[in-house]
């Protein structure tokens, strides 16, 4: 296995903390090979591999990213730049990242922002691929807990507990997937929902299609149970308000191996429907992570920002609730009144491909 090391350096940020969590997953990851390990650190070293055919494919890559105070690396910025400008040059490698904040903010956004470019050079971010330290490492206070440590002890853990789920990983099997759809489009005028009929047609036969509308549907958003009252609920796959989630979502998630979201572009945001889909997740969530199921998504935005809503997918879907992000997990379109979607130059030729790529 070629394993990657990315640690960009920016000379203002300095972090004596990730250092020492870094070389705690040195020591109980790669004990014997640390020595051999590639690591990167300069914009320089990676467009050198970059020209060289195919040296970061197939690989699996860990990014180290120290953030400072400002909460911004620039040497992150400009390799986030390089994987944007180079499409499918991480095709078949798969990756995982920790970021070390000095405050309580950015540690999140910048993971988001760097596992959308990653996603779109073709690179797959295993589920929960992040792990972050905030200033505070307050976020660690329930792992601590659950490992009878302290905050630190708990971050150190859960790097290498991370590396070792990417040493792990195996790319999900190919062939006959089961592929849910999941909208809240208007059946008559939505562009997004055009854009899935295209993509239909490419889907692979021995497939099989299931398709959850939830348009006109009550879908109540989460009601923030208390720990215990949402693990009662998930040990009997239910959660507080029933209905449509539970009697239809939750089964059809449990069968699926592909998910598919459907989402039109509200106020640079998911639509509330699939947002509270989303938060009452969580219940079937505890009960196990969703590591071994992808997500996909058709994005569809009247003018601008289907990056946002990608990102809110990636960090809510694959970040917290543990779906594996494949490579161009999202196909985007720009297209604002009904119908306008077959404007597009190619894009049913666009879709197609992309059925087809979701159900290989
Ligand atoms: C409530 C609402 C909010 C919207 N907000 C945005 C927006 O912030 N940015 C944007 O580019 N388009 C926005 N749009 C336009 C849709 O993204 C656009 O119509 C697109 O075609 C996808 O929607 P559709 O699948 O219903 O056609 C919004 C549409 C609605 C109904």
């Amino acid at each position: 296995m070629k394993w990657l090391v990315i640690r960009p350096e920016d000379p203002l940020i300095q972090s004596d903390r990730l250092n020492t969590v870094w070389n705690h997953v040195c020591s109980t990851v790669f004990p014997d090979s640390s020595g051999g390990l590639t690591v990167l650190h300069t914009i320089d070293d990676l467009d050198n591999l970059l020209k060289k055919p195919a040296v970061l494919t197939g690989c699996r890559v860990l990014f180290v990213i120290a953030l400072g105070r400002g909460g911004i690396n620039l040497t992150l910025s400009a390799m986030i730049r390089l994987l944007r400008l180079n499409p499918g040059c991480m095709d078949g490698s798969a990756a995982a990242m920790v970021v070390d904040g000095e405050t309580e903010m950015y540690t999140k956004s910048a993971a988001s922002e760097l596992a959308l470019a990653l996603s779109m050079a073709g690179c797959t971010l295993i589920g929960r691929c992040l792990v972050e330290g905030t200033g505070s490492l307050y976020n660690f206070t329930v792992t601590a807990r659950n490992l009878s440590t302290d905050l630190f002890t708990a971050y150190k853990e859960s790097a290498a507990e991370l590396a070792m789920r990417l040493s792990d990983f195996s790319f999900p099997h190919r062939g006959a997937p089961r592929i849910l759809c999941v909208h809240a489009c208007n059946k008559a005028t939505s562009n997004t929902l055009h854009l899935w009929d295209y993509v239909k047609e490419g889907i692979r036969p021995g497939s099989e299609i299931r398709e959850i509308s939830l348009r006109n549907k009550d879908v109540k958003d989460c009601a923030g149970c208390s720990f215990e009252t949402c693990m009662y609920y998930s040990k009997n796959l239910s959660c507080f308000y029933g209905g449509t989630i539970v009697e239809d979502v939750y089964p059809a998630l449990e069968w699926c191996d592909r998910l598919v979201l459907l989402c039109p572009n509200y106020n640079d945001a998911l639509s509330a429907s699939l947002t509270a889909m989303i938060n009452r997740l969580t219940s079937l969530f505890r009960k196990k992570p969703f590591y071994d199921k992808q997500l996909f998504a058709l994005i569809v935005s009247g003018y601008s920002g289907s990056d946002l809503v990608a990102r809110q997918l990636i960090d809510a879907l694959s970040m917290n609730k543990g779906f594996t992000l494949p490579g161009n997990f999202a196909l985007t379109a720009t297209a604002n009144l009904p119908g306008s979607i077959d404007r597009i130059t190619g894009i049913e030729e666009k879709a197609r491909r992309f059925g087809e790529y979701l159900s290989l």
